[in-house]
C-alpha cells in the first residue's frame, strides 16, 4: 500500500518510522511518503495561509500549494504500477467536521492501493481544494472524534497505525487482530499474565481451569459486561442474530432486553 502524507510539520510524522509501521516500511509492505507542504509554495516566504473571506478568526490554508502537492501524489508509481493500477486514490482530510473514523473505516481503507492524507492547520483548507480533488480522488474528510486538535498530524498518526496494522504482513500474528476490541462490535475482555497472585489479587480462577469452553464463555461475558458498562451505545447496535442463548442471559442480567429485532435498555 502507498501512503502519501502532506503537512507543514513533516517532523510530526517521524513516529511512522517506529515499531510495526516502521518495520512494514522497511520490509516494503507500506510505501509511506511524507512531504512538506511548503515545498509546493512559490513565494519567498513559503506562505501556506491567508485570511478568511467573509471575516472571522484565524487563517485558512491557501489552495495553490495544496493543488501542487496533491498532483504529485497522482504520479510516482507503486509496486502495482502508476499510482496503483487504475484505482482512484482516497484523499483523507482529517477534520473535526468529518465522518467519524472507526474500526470499520480502518478495515475498509486497509483494502485500498493508495491513501493520501492532507494535514490541515489553522481553520482548515480552502473548501475548493476538496471539490477540485474530487476529480481525481475519493475525498473523505475524517474525524477521530468529537474534540478539536490543532491540526491533522496527530489524527494521521492514529489513522495510519489503525489502517496499516490491518494490511496483511504488518502484524506478525494475524490471529491477534481477531479477538480485539471493536472487531465484533464489543470491547475486548480483560487479560492477565504471571504471577497468578499479585499483591493479594488472584486472577479469575476459570483461566487456570484448562476448560476452553468455560474460558471462552467467561471472556464473552466479560466483553458484554464491560461494553454494557462503558459503551452502552455499542450494545444497542448489536444484531440479535449474532447472540447465543448465554449472551442473551448475560445481557438480561445486565439490564437489557433482547428481542428478535433489537437489543434495548430496560
Ligand atoms: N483535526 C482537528 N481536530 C480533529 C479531529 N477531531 N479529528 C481529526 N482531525 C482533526
Amino acid at each position: 500500500m502507498r501512503i502519501d502524507v502532506f503537512s507543514i510539520f513533516p517532523e510530526y510524522l517521524a513516529a511512522l518510522d517506529l515499531s510495526l509501521i516502521g518495520k512494514a516500511r522497511q520490509d516494503g509492505i507500506l510505501d509511506v511518503r511524507v512531504q512538506d507542504l511548503r515545498a509546493f509554495t512559490t513565494d519567498r516566504h513559503r506562505t501556506v495561509d491567508d485570511t478568511p473571506y467573509g471575516g472571522g478568526a484565524g487563517m485558512v490554508m491557501k489552495p495553490e500549494p495544496w493543488a501542487e502537492a496533491l498532483s504529485t501524489a497522482l504520479s510516482g508509481g507503486t509496486a502495482e504500477g502508476e499510482s496503483g493500477a487504475g484505482e482512484r486514490p482516497t484523499l483523507i482530510v482529517p477534520s473535526p467536521a468529518g465522518e467519524v473514523f472507526a474500526q470499520a473505516t480502518a478495515y475498509e481503507l486497509a483494502e485500498k492501493q493508495q491513501l493520501v492524507f492532507a494535514c490541515g492547520r489553522y481553520e482548515g483548507i480552502d473548501e475548493r481544494v476538496l471539490e477540485w480533488a474530487g476529480e481525481n480522488f475519493d475525498v473523505r474528510p475524517m474525524s477521530l472524534g468529537d474534540y478539536v486538535l490543532n491540526g491533522g498530524e496527530v489524527a494521521v498518526l492514529a489513522m495510519v497505525e489503525a489502517i496499516g496494522r490491518l494490511v496483511p504482513g504488518v502484524v506478525g500474528n494475524p490471529e491477534s487482530l481477531v479477538e480485539e476490541s471493536h472487531s465484533d462490535g464489543l470491547l475486548e475482555y480483560p487479560v492477565y499474565t504471571k504471577p497468578s497472585l499479585w499483591r493479594d489479587r488472584p486472577i479469575p480462577e476459570v483461566l487456570l481451569s484448562g476448560n476452553h469452553a468455560k474460558i471462552a464463555r467467561f471472556r464473552r461475558d466479560e466483553q458484554l459486561r464491560r461494553t454494557a458498562e462503558r459503551r452502552p451505545d455499542l450494545i444497542a447496535k448489536l444484531n440479535p442474530s449474532t447472540l447465543d442463548k448465554a449472551d442473551r442471559a448475560a445481557l438480561e442480567a445486565l439490564g437489557w432486553t433482547v428481542t428478535a429485532e433489537a437489543v434495548l435498555p430496560r
